[in-house]
């Protein structure tokens, strides 16, 4: 089965970007470490990132009409898309909102998640592993 991890903005600089908060990990491993935690589940994993609202707004009607399960980082997204939450809100399968850092711990423009209500569920603050226990719930879903 095949699930898709979407990334929004800024993800394409980890290990670069913030690394006190995100970690010295790349995008490159990121990926690497969800198509392994696939392989080890069962699940094909396709890895995608944008800085693009409107080319993730396409991939969430993608996976709408596939009905494929998704493992989504909005990102800065996440406090702000309206147009990402009505996305998420037509889909057909789990959706797992993840986040690396824990959202809640840090500025209050943080501590809202206009998607969170839209999603299955949220994963946030245990680093990349945020990534792997969201692949594990989405193949005990599945
Ligand atoms: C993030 C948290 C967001 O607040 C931030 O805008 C990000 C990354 C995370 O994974 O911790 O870009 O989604």
């Amino acid at each position: 089965r095949t699930v898709y991890v979407l990334n929004g903005p800024n993800l394409s600089r980890l290990g670069t970007r913030e690394p006190d908060v995100y970690g010295a990990e790349t995008f490159a491993d990121l990926a690497a470490l969800c198509r392994q935690t696939g392989r080890e589940l069962g699940l094909s994993v396709e890895v995608r990132q944008t800085d693009d609202e409107a080319e993730l707004v396409g991939w969430l009607h993608e996976a709408a009409d596939g009905k494929i399960p998704v493992v989504l980082n909005p990102a800065a997204f996440t406090h702000y898309s309206y147009a990402l939450r009505d996305a998420i809100a037509q889909r057909t399968a789990p959706l797992v909102e993840v986040h690396i850092s824990n959202p809640a711990a840090r500025e209050e423009f943080r501590h809202t998640s206009v998607v969170a209500a839209v999603a299955t569920g949220t994963i946030a603050g245990f680093g990349l592993a945020s990534y792997v226990l969201a692949l594990r719930a989405v193949a005990d879903l599945a």
